[in-house]
């Protein structure tokens, strides 16, 4: 499939990477990722935009205006994953193919992140993996969007 444009959500405190809990998150710089997923994305004839915030209402804006201009979104909501309703909603109102990804397992970690509000309007999630969770994450995203477009 080509002419494919992809939207990569990064959510709060992701700018940090590299500096921030190393233990928990690696080494790696947000910047490697976008580069690796870019990249992948070129593999896959997919464009690939990539965005971070810190503010969820930023957020839900580059949420609704995605709606007419990409095929589908990975995101890693990051904190917003495990209480953001207005994320959640603004996700589930574009109606565009989505795949959820985490670097950390967070089913391995704290109680309150085990639990994700938007995993119920993914068509998948990835978590785990470290940076490949976003690689792995945007090949998913991408077979997803083959799958609904044969529909
Ligand atoms: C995270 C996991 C979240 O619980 C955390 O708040 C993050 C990063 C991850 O990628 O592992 O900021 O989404």
């Amino acid at each position: 499939m080509s002419g494919l444009k992809i939207l990569v959500l990064h959510g709060p405190n992701l700018n940090l990477l590299g500096d921030r809990e190393p233990d928990q998150y690696g080494n790696f710089t947000l910047d490697q990722i976008n580069k690796a997923l870019e990249e992948r994305g070129l593999g896959l004839q997919a464009e690939v935009v990539c965005f971070q915030s810190n503010h969820e209402g930023v957020l839900v804006d580059r949420i609704q205006e995605a709606a007419h201009q990409y095929h589908g979104i990975l995101i890693n909501p990051a904190a917003l994953t495990h209480y953001s309703y207005a994320l959640r909603d603004a996700l589930a109102a574009c109606r565009l193919p989505l795949v959820e990804v985490h670097l950390s397992n967070i089913f391995a970690r704290e109680p309150f992140r085990r639990h994700s509000v938007i995993s119920a309007v993914a068509g998948g999630v990835i978590c785990g993996l470290g940076p490949d969770s976003y690689v792995l994450g945007l090949e998913a995203l991408i077979g997803l969007i083959g799958k609904v477009r044969e529909e």
